[in-house]
């Protein structure tokens, strides 16, 4: 059985793991982000072809300020220095999401990044940033009827495959999703990429989710059969 080409984490948990410990909430988010720093590494030694996560929705904007602006601190943090480890492992690093409502600092971070990575091939790295699914085929759909009006586009040549290149980024299908931290939903994660995703939902919390977690969720992914809608014929 072939490994996943596409991996996607919604790491969610940061904020219990921290308060059961008695630590504030950021705690929480900063050693994500050290989690997350290790499994980029290792799914690219897994020949992982692209790992998308999910660092901070639309959504997220409802938090408390403080909440917020400590995430965006964090973020510019790791886009600028900490994820060297990461760009040394020839990771390259893309983002998804809105550009709208971002601070300058946070988008020239992000800039830097993908800049700085923009040649490496042994994996990709797409951070969903200021992301929503909802958003994203709302985003697609404008780009369609800009490419319709100016005559780049026929409408009988629009399909589901090409569709993809109208996403923030123009990826392979998510061939398997894993949410971390205790609850069952999409949280409206890649909607049009996940389609035919197979799902796994963990009890732990993203902190927690190191190295041998991965392995273990990638034992169950092979286990799956994958028929995207036919039937076994043997
Ligand atoms: C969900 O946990 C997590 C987030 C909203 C943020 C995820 C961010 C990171 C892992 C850090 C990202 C770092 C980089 C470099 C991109 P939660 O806060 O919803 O936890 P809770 O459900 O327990 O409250």
């Amino acid at each position: 059985m072939n490994g996943p080409n596409h991996v996607a984490i919604i790491m969610d948990g940061n904020g219990r793991w921290a308060q059961e410990r008695g630590l504030k909430r950021s705690e929480g988010h900063k050693e994500g982000a050290k989690t997350l720093e290790k499994l980029a590494i290792h799914a690219k030694e897994l020949g992982i072809k692209v790992l998308s996560v999910f660092a901070f929705s639309t959504d997220n904007f409802k938090r408390s300020k403080e909440e917020v602006d400590y995430l965006m601190n964090l973020c510019i943090t790791y886009f600028n220095e900490k994820l060297s480890k990461v760009i040394d492992n020839n990771v390259k690093i893309i983002f998804s999401g809105r550009k709208e409502n971002l601070r300058e600092d946070v988008l020239e971070a992000m800039k830097n990044v993908t800049e700085k990575t923009k040649n490496n091939t042994a994996c990709i790295l797409n951070i969903c940033f200021n992301y929503g699914g909802q958003e994203e085929i709302v985003d697609a759909t404008k780009k369609v009827f800009k490419d319709l009006k100016e005559g780049k586009l026929k409408e009988e040549d629009l399909n589901k495959e090409n569709f993809y290149q109208y996403m923030y980024q123009n990826l392979p299908p998510i061939d398997f999703l894993i949410r971390t931290g205790k609850e069952h939903r999409l949280s409206g994660f890649m909607l049009y990429q996940a389609t035919y995703a197979e799902l796994y939902f963990v009890d732990t919390y993203f902190p927690d989710f190191l190295e041998k977690n991965l392995d273990e969720a990638l034992e169950y992914y092979s286990t799956r059969d994958r028929r995207f809608g036919s039937v076994k014929t043997d």
